[in-house]
């Protein structure tokens, strides 16, 4: 069977399938059944900040009416401890349980808050760091640039304030990737997961309302990630490219690798079939690998980026215009 060893963060680890930052592993009962089912490394569901500010809003909610500011800063402080503590005490547990890798997430999204525990995530054993970093922007005064540079300062602050490796995992809406993923880069990250998946909206017209759209990817949901893992493919230095959104089998997961992935994650595929999928899913990749007559994932990995392809400029093709082109 072809060798599916790989690395994630610059961690050695048996095989690609990394399982994506979700309810999945948000408690140390998912966390002990993803590893049995073969997971190469574990990303833990992310911290919230709402998670944390609905403790504070609680306890402020308890103090009497015209309280000072200081006590209401107090409280801020506690709540940001508590909410914290649960999460390092998952992030304990979850290495004590198993022996694959363990990275901590968390979501970066208004305050710096995170900088704050990136230190204590360090020293409550994970073995990285991921931050979720996707907001809307509801603004229009905010011109792409700025949000970009905030981006930036956020991967720059927390490499700052930790050791840990840091993967910076990102939504697929950018005006320029080429040239936000070699910044993130020099700002610290070690890894891009490209691309989250984020909540949908919908609208209900019965009830004339608006709804939550569907949670989970479809097969054909991998496109844009391949276009972005193999347009980067062997321009960011060090860092690694970790795919996600849509990997729902073996043959997703090798295009993404041939495309200069170095591991996968999976959430919907294990949502929908269970934990076993993930084990299902590497062996299908080591049984395909050998089907190509590859001896292992490190003599795909990459060979169909950018990089190395003869016709670069395909990677940009965004209209079907395939009578000019010639690009089928
Ligand atoms: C129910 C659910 C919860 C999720 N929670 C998180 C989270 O806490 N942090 C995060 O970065 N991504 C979260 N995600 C996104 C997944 O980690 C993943 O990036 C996305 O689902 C795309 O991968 P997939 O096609 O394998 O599902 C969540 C997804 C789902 C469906």
């Amino acid at each position: 069977m072809a060798d599916l060893g790989t690395t994630y963060l610059g961690i050695r680890i048996a095989n690609p399938v990394v399982v994506a930052a979700s309810g999945l592993v948000s408690n140390i009962n998912g966390v002990e059944k993803a590893a049995r089912a073969g997971a190469g490394a574990i990303t833990l569901k992310s911290l919230f900040e709402e998670q944390i500010e609905a403790e504070v809003a609680a306890a402020e909610s308890s103090l009497p009416p015209g309280a000072n500011s200081e006590a209401a800063e107090y409280l801020r402080g506690m709540g940001l401890h508590a909410g914290a503590n649960d999460y390092l005490a998952l992030i304990r547990g979850a290495k004590q349980a198993v022996g694959v890798p363990v990275v901590a997430s968390v979501n970066c999204a208004a305050g710096p808050w995170w900088t704050e525990f990136a230190n204590q995530i360090e020293s409550a054993g994970a073995d990285a760091l991921e931050l979720n970093i996707g907001f809307v922007p509801l603004d229009g005064s905010e011109s792409a640039e700025k949000i970009e540079d905030r981006v930036v300062s956020i991967v720059r602050d927390v490499r700052a304030a930790t050791r840990l490796p840091l993967a910076v995992k990102l939504g697929p809406d950018w005006t320029n990737l080429n040239h936000l993923a070699p910044r993130l880069v020099e700002a610290g990250a070690r890894a891009l997961v490209l691309f989250n998946r984020f909540y949908r909206l919908d609208v209900d017209l019965d009830a004339m309302k608006l709804k939550a759209g569907p949670t989970r990817a479809g097969a054909e949901d991998y496109h844009e990630t391949l276009r972005w893992i193999g347009m980067l493919d062997g321009r960011l230095r060090d860092a690694e490219l970790v795919a996600g959104n849509g990997v729902r089998d073996a043959e997703t997961a090798l295009r993404l690798v041939a495309s200069g992935a170095s591991a996968v994650q999976v959430c919907s595929l294990v949502y929908e079939k269970g934990y076993d999928a993930i084990g299902g899913l590497a062996r299908a990749m080591s049984a395909r690998l050998d089907a190509l007559g590859l001896k292992d994932l490190r003599s795909l990995r990459g060979r169909l980026s950018r990089r190395m392809s003869e016709k670069p400029e395909a990677w940009g093709r965004a209209q079907y215009v395939q009578a000019l082109t010639g690009i089928s």
